[in-house]
């Protein structure tokens, strides 16, 4: 076991939370996001314990690339598609399926010879207003599309959803409505339902969903964690104590001497900073575990180490271990007091993190970051 900041992976959590999401959409087809390396998870590592996802979903030609050459062979989805004819004859030779969310990409679709008609994903905008084709433009881009001798047919559609973790928020409903009227006519494979839609909106679970956080065991919504819906946290964020000592009432604790004790305090120094992905932000009173107990983080967080107040966990002692987050540790709740959401804590874990997969399948015996 690594002595400083390492995260474990329970991969066979990934296999059931997946169930998890077919188990609120029985009919549809998984594609898993599995963008920004697996939330911080490992990119090939994820697309590998997940052998039965019927696609994956990456952000950008890169990652879909390294899916490839791991020899991760099921249907790839790219969501920012291709910017210029390299990346799309790319697309093609590696048989990457780019959503197309721009007419732009269509002329080149037209005006770059392939070797065989290329798989797509049409995009609608239904009201996020990030990348998708407008409403006022689908039906011309769909008809361009169809005749398009590049593109494989039928072209499923997707959309995504700006706001369903919020669930009295009347904007899912109305993308849902633009969505269908876009479609009118048409009748494509369509993709919805992120994990917030997949979850909450019965009208997203459709031929497709396309859930990311909740895979990983984390909760979309605000003020819920992933064992409240039903969801194994994969990642454990572990390092150790490295240093206890005894201050007295007044003393001054870290940079900017910001956190000064209260009371005579058994400050605790725990091999765990920034420079790993602990949230900077992360303000006095942000729990960590140490023995199974929830004690305080207090003064600012620095580049390799945070302290903590473990004035009531007489028993601690260096090198005992500190779970940040995960096991018995919501990351959502340490997002809270640290003013982000889990999706940046998760992706937010460095390079120098050991990853350690733990449970049944290990098919790579080195640890790897
Ligand atoms: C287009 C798209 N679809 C699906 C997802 C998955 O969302 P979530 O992780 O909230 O399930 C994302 C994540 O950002 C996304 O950008």
């Amino acid at each position: 076991m690594s002595g400083s900041a390492h995260a474990t992976l329970n991969l066979a959590a990934v296999a059931r939370n997946l169930a998890r999401v077919r188990g609120f959409a029985p009919a549809a087809k998984v594609m898993a996001v599995i963008k920004a390396d697996a939330y911080g998870h490992g990119l090939v590592r994820i697309a590998r314990s997940l052998p039965d996802a019927d696609a994956f979903a990456v952000a950008r030609l890169d990652e879909g690339l390294a899916l490839r050459q791991a020899g991760i062979a099921q249907r790839i989805a790219v969501l920012q598609g291709f910017a210029n004819a390299r990346e799309l004859v790319a697309h093609a030779q590696h048989g990457l399926e780019p959503i197309i969310h721009a007419p732009r990409q269509i002329d080149l679709l037209e005006q770059t010879p392939l070797p065989a008609p290329l798989a797509v994903w049409a995009k609608l905008d239904s009201g996020m207003h990030r990348l998708g084709l407008l409403p006022e433009e689908f039906d011309a881009c769909m008809a361009r599309l169809h005749a398009c001798p590049a593109v494989s047919k039928p072209i499923p559609v997707m959309t995504h959803l700006a706001n369903a973790d919020m669930l009295q928020d009347p904007l899912t409903e109305r993308q849902l409505a633009v969505f269908g009227q876009a479609l009118d006519g048409l009748r494509p494979e369509r993709g919805i339902g992120n994990s917030a839609g997949l979850m909450a909106w019965t009208g997203t679970r459709v031929e497709w969903v396309r859930p990311g956080i909740m895979l990983y065991g984390v909760s979309p919504f605000p003020y819920r964690t992933g064992p409240d819906d039903g969801l194994e946290p994969v990642m454990t964020f572990r390092t150790r104590l490295i240093a206890i000592k005894q201050l007295r009432a007044g003393d001054a604790v870290g940079y900017g001497g910001d956190w000064i004790c209260p009371h005579p305090t058994r400050l605790g120094v725990a091999a765990v900073g920034y420079g790993d992905g602990y949230p900077r932000h992360a303000q006095p009173g942000t729990p960590v575990l140490v023995r199974g107990q929830r004690v305080p983080l207090i003064g600012r967080v620095s580049m390799d180490m945070i302290t903590l107040d473990l004035t009531d966990c007489p028993a601690a002692q260096v090198e005992d271990e500190v779970i940040l987050w995960g096991e018995d540790l919501p990351v959502e709740e340490v997002a809270r007091h640290a003013a982000t959401i889990p999706y940046d804590l998760l992706c937010g874990i460095t390079p120098r993190v050991q990853r350690i997969e733990i449970g049944p399948r290990s098919r790579d015996p080195n640890p790897t970051t």
